[in-house]
């Protein structure tokens, strides 16, 4: 289960909701079985891996540079994220597709330097509406994963997570019904394994797009919807709890 903060918070309430999430996850019943791992910005990842150490929940980066490590203004490695405590980073969230113009091979090349940096990959892929709407959902998908089947050699199950969120979901109010995601995600896992990675059918497939604790339930039930990616409820400590609460335990 993670929680992708985005651009949100500063140090006072980024610590309220780390001493929240610390809290919950010290029950165990609280905290449910699944992963827990934050996504807070930048600043605050030291923070964050300082104020979560020993409770089990793993901090992970929302982007990671292509490159190694040099001359590149303004980007941040793979090397200074795990420095900082980061356990994973998020790649190719539709936020940074859309916005940044970052391609799938740029995706790709970030995924790349984060694996072999040490550190778990949760590339994200996901239609936009007009895609949906014109009948292009699996194509867009499909595209999507083969362009990080280039990284099916060094990925692991347990450090190589997809998320799928259909764009036209996040931050909308408006989910994907169960079934709809479903569809998408048996689709991914499908074409993960032509892609190339051998061990698909044990990938984690995360579902991310206006989850909440009153519709977590449904999705998680999903035969291949294993964990969510949560935005704006994740900023709220009791809601991602209550929402880890209904995934079911990792593989
Ligand atoms: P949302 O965002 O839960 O606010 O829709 C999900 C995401 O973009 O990761």
């Amino acid at each position: 289960m993670v929680g992708n903060w985005k651009m949100n918070g500063d140090r006072g309430s980024i610590a309220v909701l780390l001493s929240g999430i610390r809290a919950a996850s010290r029950d165990r019943a609280a905290a449910g079985a699944a992963t827990l791992v934050v996504c807070p910005p930048y600043p605050y990842l030291a923070q964050a891996a300082q104020a979560l150490e020993g409770s089990g929940v793993q901090v992970g980066a929302q982007d990671v540079s292509s490159y190694e490590a040099g001359a590149f203004t303004g980007e941040v490695c793979a090397s200074m994220l795990i420095d900082a405590g980061c356990a994973w980073t998020l790649v190719g969230h539709s936020e940074r597709r859309m916005l940044l113009g970052e391609s799938d091979a740029l995706v790709a090349a970030k995924g790349r330097r984060a694996l072999a940096g040490g550190l778990g990959l949760i590339a994200c892929v996901g239609e936009t509406l007009e895609e949906r709407e014109q009948g292009r959902t699996e194509a867009v998908l499909a595209r999507q994963v083969d362009a990080l089947g280039e990284l099916a050699a060094s990925a692991r199950a347990d450090r190589f997570v997809l998320a799928y969120e259909p764009v036209w979901a996040i931050g909308t109010g408006r989910t994907a019904n169960p079934e709809q995601a479903q569809a998408a995600h048996a689709f991914i896992r499908a074409r993960c394994a032509r892609a190339g990675f051998a061990d698909a059918d044990s990938i984690r497939l995360l579902y991310g797009g206006s989850v909440k604790p009153s519709n977590a339930a449904s999705l998680f039930a999903m035969p291949d919807i294993d964990g969510g990616l949560i935005g704006g409820a994740s900023l709220v400590s009791e809601d991602f709890m209550a929402i880890a609460r209904c995934a079911a335990p990792a593989a």
